[in-house]
């Protein structure tokens, strides 16, 4: 059995089984025949998708925004579950089989939804991904790699879960971090789209405080593409701002444009409307022990949004990419609810023996801290992850 963590976002698809992560844009397009490939990079695995699925073949990602002549990018839920979310998440899971030697090894996959559409479509991810798929890959080699992929299991979570889930336990899904188990948590998920805001209290899920808005960064992003229309008469597409906007400066047309002002004003408001959501959403809940920034969005409204927000937030890394966040909290979840999967020793033989738990600090050091393998506490989170945190196809 495999257990694989699949986080389908507006803006990027990211999936991981613990040892590998991929991350690639949410998008598809037709394949056309490409007369001639020639490439003198070192061509990332996630810059060529040309997969076919039940018959269609599409680009995805990055070759698609290079390549099709009809490009599928959407900012709608309904359509992104409809018609994006098999051939993303099958192209994203085919790549953690192995050649031949892992035809349809059961495959577990724990994947999410934004709070709000949440209760009306979690079924929808099991209906659409459990049971038996094949997908080609077509590698500019010419050689065609077909896997065969078995999902028996598809466990759905609120979104922004998975950034708690991730601070709250191990690689090995077990819970570590008790301390953040029993505080008062508000969780803000930036995402490309979205802002998720959820309030969990001792990991009881406070169903008031949580709420989906449409403040994610394409709100900026439509600002800006407006600007630059103004100014340059090209619509240019919010798929293709990524890098624009974090360099705050585009060529177009063989011109060099600086819109960093604009960008700065622009995601300044965008965070002065995060923020009024969180005093609005949370008035009554002021006993927020901790405040967690999430999502890539949040790397990139941090130092405007930090300032705004009154109460203990928890400073955003500039060294972990905040997409992943939530995708490993499902890696981490999967784990704790099927137990580890097994050791990919055929992928690699060096570590095909599981990893030692990691050696306990020495006592010395541990002795202000509150201790973290207290049994009681331990089983009484268990079963509140349990009860509050998944949602399974009852059939
Ligand atoms: N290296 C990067 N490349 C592209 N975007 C980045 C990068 N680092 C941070 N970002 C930010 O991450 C945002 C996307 O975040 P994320 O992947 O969490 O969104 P999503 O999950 O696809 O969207 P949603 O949650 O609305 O469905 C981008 O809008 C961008 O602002
Ligand atoms: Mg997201």
């Amino acid at each position: 059995m495999k257990i694989l963590g699949v986080d389908i976002g507006f803006g990027f698809t990211k999936a991981t089984n613990g040892m590998d992560t991929l991350i690639f844009k949410s998008i598809f397009g037709d394949a056309s025949d490409l007369q001639f490939w020639i490439d003198f990079g070192d061509q990332a695995l996630t810059d060529s998708f040309n997969v076919t699925i039940d018959g269609k073949s599409y680009f995805i990602g990055n070759l698609a925004e290079q390549q099709s002549n009809v490009l599928n990018f959407t900012l709608d839920q309904e359509k992104l579950i409809s018609e994006f979310v098999k051939i993303l998440a099958l192209t994203a899971a085919g790549v953690f089989l192995k050649k031949d030697a892992e035809i349809n090894v059961p495959i577990n996959i724990v994947s999410g939804l934004p709070i709000g559409h949440f209760k009306n479509n979690f079924e929808r991810f099991d209906e659409i991904l459990t049971g038996h798929h094949k997908i080609t890959y077509h590698q500019f080699d010419g050689i065609r790699v077909v896997k065969e992929i078995y999902i028996n299991k598809i466990r759905m979570l609120p979104q922004p879960l998975g950034s708690i889930l991730n601070l709250l336990m191990d690689d090995h899904g077990k819970i570590v971090n008790v301390d953040l188990a029993r505080q008062k948590i508000g969780v803000v998920d930036i995402g490309f789209r979205t802002t998720d805001f959820s309030i969990l209290d001792k990991l009881r899920y406070i169903d008031r405080g949580s709420r989906t808005m449409d403040t994610g960064i394409s709100k900026a992003f439509s600002i800006i593409s407006n600007k630059l229309r103004e100014k340059c008469g090209v619509n240019v597409q919010l798929y293709r701002l990524y890098k624009a906007a974090e360099a705050g400066t585009i060529k177009m047309k063989g011109h060099g444009l600086n819109f960093v002002k604009i960008r700065d004003q622009v995601y300044n408001q965008l965070a002065g409307n995060i923020a009024n959501d969180i005093d609005r959403l949370w008035a009554e809940d002021w006993d927020i022990d901790t405040i967690i920034l999430t999502g890539g969005g949040s790397m990139e409204l941090a130092k405007y949004l930090q300032p705004l927000i009154a109460g203990n937030v928890r400073p955003v890394m500039n060294n972990i990419d905040a997409r992943l966040n939530n995708v490993q909290g499902y890696l981490k979840y999967g784990k704790h609810i099927w137990g580890e999967a097994e050791p990919e020793a055929e992928i690699e033989p060096e570590t095909s023996s599981p990893a030692p738990p990691p050696e306990l600090e020495p006592i010395e050091e541990m002795e202000e801290v509150t201790p973290l393998m207290d049994d009681d506490a331990l089983e009484e989170i268990e079963e509140l992850v349990e009860e509050n945190f998944s949602a399974e196809r009852k059939n």
